[in-house]
C-alpha cells in the first residue's frame, strides 16, 4: 500500500475552507449546509406543497448537475418505482438527453392529468433542457394559456442573467435561484435538488439537518475525518499505484443515480489537465454477473469503494421451506440485509487477492439523514481530492469541445 499523504489531504481541506484555492469562487456548497437561507426553504416548502397537492404529473427539466442530484434523492429515498406508488404526482425527467421518443412520450402520458413544471438550469442556455422546455411549454400552454402557465411552471435558475432568467420573469413564473458561488454538480441542496425532492415527498429539513451536522463533523484535521480518509486513499492509490479506474459498487437499484451523480461530480471535477482517476460504478449484486470477470481478472488499473448501509430500511427475511427443495434453508430466517453484508465481504475478499484495492464507505441508514451525509462526505472528500491532485475541482472547460462543435452543425450564429 503506497503512502497516504494525510498532510496534504489537510493542506486541500484547509485551501477549502478558508477559499484560497482555485476556482474558490465556487465552494458557497462548503457553508450552505450550515447556513441556509431560512427564507427560501420557506418558499421551495410552500412551493413543493402547492405542487404536491394539484399535480397529477411533475416533470422536471434539466441535465448533469441540474438534475443527477434529485434524480439520485428521489430514487434512493422514494424508490425508483416511485411512480407506481400511490402517494404524490408522478415524476417524469426530461432533458437530460436528446432524444424526441422521451418527450414525445412523456407528454403522451401526462395527457389528461394536472401538469406542473420544474425546469432547471443554472445557465439557462444548456441544449437539451431548453429543447425540451421549448417543446414542453408548447404543450402546456395550448393545455393551460398564459395564466394556467404562470400557476403551474416554475424555473430554477441564475439570479439574473441568462435566458431562461428573462424569460420566466416576463411570464411571470415564480423563480428559484441557483447561487453564484456553486456550481451545477454540488448543487443537489440548493433548490435545484430540493424542490424536486420535496415535491416527491422527501423531507428536506431532515436532510439539511444531517448535512448541516456532516458537514461541521469533517471540517477536522484528522485521520478519522472519513472525507480526508477517503480523498488521500484515492489519491494514492492514483499517484502511488497508478490505479486510474476507482469503481463504485453500490448496493442495488436505488442507488444506481447516486452512482450517476457521483460519476458526474467526480469526473467533471477531477478530469482534467489529461489527469484524474476515471469514476465508474458496479451495481452489487447485479453487475458481478457482467462486470465482475473483469474486475476480478482483468487488467489491474482499477480500485474498488464499496458502500453499503449499517441498517436496511426494509426487513425481508428468507421463509424456512419445508423439505428443503431449493436447498436455501441453510440461510433460512437470514434477512436480505445480511445476505447481502455477506456478499459483499466475499466480494471484497475476492477482489482485495484478485488485486483490486478497496475502500469501503459503511453509511448508518439509506434515509434522509442518510442521503444528506453522503452527499456532503462526497462533495467535501471531491474538493479535497481535486486540491491534492493540483486541478481546478469546480470548473468544467471540457464539456465546451462537444457544444461548440454541435452548435456549429445546428448552425448556431
Ligand atoms: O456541474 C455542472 O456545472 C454541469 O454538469 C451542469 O450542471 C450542466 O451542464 C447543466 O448546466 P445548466 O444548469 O447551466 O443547464
Amino acid at each position: 500500500m503506497p503512502t497516504i499523504d494525510y498532510e496534504a489531504a489537510y493542506k486541500a481541506l484547509n485551501t477549502l475552507w478558508n477559499k484560497n484555492g482555485k476556482g474558490s469562487e465556487f465552494t458557497g456548497w462548503v457553508e450552505l449546509p450550515l447556513n441556509y437561507d431560512r427564507e427560501e426553504f420557506a418558499c421551495v416548502q410552500a412551493c413543493a406543497e402547492r405542487i404536491r397537492s394539484k399535480a397529477d404529473a411533475f416533470i422536471i427539466i434539466g441535465i448533469g448537475g441540474s438534475y443527477l442530484g434529485a434524480r439520485a434523492a428521489i430514487e434512493m429515498l422514494k424508490s425508483p418505482r416511485h411512480n407506481e406508488e400511490p402517494d404524490g404526482p408522478k415524476i417524469y425527467f426530461l432533458g437530460n438527453g436528446i432524444s424526441g421518443e422521451d418527450v414525445a412520450q412523456v407528454l403522451r402520458l401526462v395527457e389528461g392529468k394536472e401538469v406542473f413544471v420544474n425546469v432547471i438550469s443554472k445557465s439557462g442556455t444548456t441544449l437539451e433542457p431548453a429543447v425540451a422546455f421549448r417543446i414542453v411549454r408548447e404543450y402546456m400552454m395550448k393545455r393551460y394559456g398564459e395564466d394556467g402557465c404562470r400557476e403551474r411552471i416554475v424555473a430554477t435558475t441564475d439570479k439574473k442573467r441568462g435566458v431562461l432568467k428573462e424569460l420566466a420573469d416576463r411570464c411571470g413564473y415564480e423563480t428559484f435561484v441557483v447561487p453564484d458561488d456553486i456550481g451545477g454538480r454540488y448543487s443537489v441542496l440548493t433548490p435545484v435538488g430540493l424542490l424536486p425532492m420535496a415535491v416527491a415527498g422527501i423531507n428536506i429539513k431532515k436532510v439539511l439537518e444531517a448535512a448541516g451536522a456532516a458537514m461541521k463533523s469533517f471540517l477536522r484535521f484528522d485521520e478519522d475525518n472519513p472525507a480526508v480518509r477517503y480523498a488521500a486513499a484515492r489519491q494514492a492509490l492514483y499517484t502511488g499505484m497508478r490505479k486510474k479506474v476507482e469503481i463504485l459498487s453500490y448496493p442495488g437499484e436505488s442507488m444506481r443515480f447516486m452512482a450517476e451523480w457521483f460519476k458526474q461530480l467526480y469526473g467533471e471535477s477531477e478530469g482534467k489537465e489529461h489527469l484524474g482517476i476515471f469514476p465508474a460504478s458496479c451495481e452489487l449484486t447485479a453487475d458481478l454477473h457482467s462486470l465482475g470477470q473483469y474486475i476480478q481478472d482483468g487488467e489491474r488499473m482499477l480500485f474498488e469503494t464499496i458502500l453499503r448501509f449499517e441498517d436496511s430500511m426494509e426487513k425481508l427475511a428468507v421463509p424456512a421451506a419445508e423439505g428443503d427443495e431449493d436447498k436455501l434453508n441453510y440461510i433460512a430466517g437470514m434477512d436480505y440485509a445480511d445476505i447481502y453484508k455477506a456478499a459483499a465481504a466475499g466480494v471484497k475478499k475476492a477482489h482485495i487477492t484478485g488485486g483490486v484495492p478497496v475502500i469501503e464507505i459503511v453509511a448508518d441508514k439509506a434515509d434522509e439523514a442518510g442521503f444528506g451525509e453522503l452527499v456532503v462526505f462526497y462533495e467535501l472528500a471531491c474538493g479535497i481530492s481535486g486540491y491534492m491532485e493540483g486541478v481546478n475541482p469546480f470548473d468544467q472547460p471540457g464539456v465546451e469541445e462537444y457544444k461548440k462543435n454541435m452548435f456549429a452543425l445546428l448552425g448556431r450564429k
